[in-house]
């Protein structure tokens, strides 16, 4: 290890123990829905650096009825570890089941989704809506600390924004019903992703609750990272579209934050599409391949000057093969000068 890192190793917090997991380094996967599921997974995995990954959001109503081996929800490979379920959740009657389909699953953690602000879930009182139900929210977490040993986290965001002792409050009866670890989504409830996240709202959540709190929204690089972390005060850090941009973000991070011996590694942006497409095609039903291919591209063409021409061409493909094709004759004509990728 080098002397960059061993400065780093004495002035960043490191490792995380949540009850039995380790999430060294302190760098998670974010939860999200269409992009956050295996072939994408296994490509993070393979550049390092990723403490903690993570499923898309799942109906916790619908969970006990997948079929591991073909719902691309749940579809796994042994190397994505450790691995925590996020389970979208609207009553505590729902709990139960939910969280013995995880044990089934052999889930490493689990994550309650209480910050998703989309109408679709809200109009089932899920997501950012559950802390409107203060009660239910009680039960759900109480329920599920007495189904479970594994790890149990929460993810929040700031909360409507009026009343920072509403939010403080929700924190604390989140804690006090047994969450392990909260997880701070740095936008108010209703504020798009192009708004600056509130970094510094999450030091005061932290000095509220004891349990480790970790910071999310607006990291696409190492400086904002660093940033981050120092504004925050967080314990650790969650990426979202800055990972599904630049799948090395968390090595990026790990090494040069955290102080993590990972290898600096060439990137192909060609070879990293060849295997996101490889992996959809060998262990996903066809039916699945397309739209999250499409997903993907969305955020993955942000690494080119011109990646919207790879972006519609994708876009408008009928097949996966035609979708191949189109990718590759612009990976032929185009070089990727934008890899230190920025917002979205
Ligand atoms: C396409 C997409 C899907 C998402 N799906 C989920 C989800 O399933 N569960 C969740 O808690 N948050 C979800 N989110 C929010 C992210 O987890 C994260 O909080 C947000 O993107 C901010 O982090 P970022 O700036 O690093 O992307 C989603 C975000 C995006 C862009």
């Amino acid at each position: 290890m080098s002397m960059k890192a061993e400065t780093n190793l004495q002035t960043q917090p490191q490792a995380i123990r949540v009850r039995n997991l380790l999430i060294d380094p302190p760098l998670l996967l974010a939860p999200m829905a269409g992009l956050t599921h295996s072939a994408l997974r296994r490509i993070m995995v393979e550049f390092g650096g990723v403490g903690l990954l993570s499923t898309e959001m799942l109906s916790a109503r619908r969970l006990p009825t997948e079929n591991p081996r073909i719902s691309p929800y749940l579809i796994r490979t042994e190397r994505e570890r450790p691995l925590s379920y996020q389970l979208l959740i609207s009553t505590h009657e729902e709990v139960c089941r939910a969280i013995d389909a995880l044990h089934a699953l052999k889930a490493d953690a689990v994550d309650l989704n209480m910050g998703c602000p989309s109408l679709s879930v809200g109009k089932f009182g899920a997501g950012a809506m559950l802390a409107e139900r203060p009660d239910e929210v009680r039960r759900i977490v109480a329920e599920a600390r007495k189904r479970t040993a594994l790890p149990l986290s929460a993810k929040i965001r700031l909360g409507s924004g009026a009343d920072s002792g509403k939010l403080k409050t929700f924190c604390s009866v989140l804690e006090a019903e047994g969450v392990d670890m909260l997880t701070v989504h740095a936008r108010f409830r209703d504020e798009p992703f192009a708004r600056n996240p509130r970094w510094s709202y999450i030091s005061e959540i932290k000095e509220c609750i004891k349990i480790p709190v970790i910071a999310n929204g607006g990291v696409f690089s190492a400086a904002d990272a660093e940033k981050c972390m120092r504004v925050s005060g967080a314990d650790g850090l969650m990426l979202g579209r800055g990972a599904a941009i630049r799948p090395w973000l968390f090595a990026e991070i790990a090494r040069s934050v955290f102080g993590a011996d990972i290898a600096e590694t060439t990137v192909s942006l060609p070879d990293v599409y060849a295997a996101f497409i490889e992996a959809l095609n060998s262990d996903y039903r066809q039916v699945y391949r397309l739209g999250r291919l499409k997903e993907f591209t969305h955020y993955f063409a942000k690494n080119y000057k011109f990646g919207h021409s790879l972006a519609s061409a994708v876009q408008s493909s009928g097949s996966m093969e035609e979708a191949r094709e189109r990718a590759e004759k612009f990976f032929a004509n185009n070089k990727a000068d934008n890899l230190s990728a920025a917002g979205c």
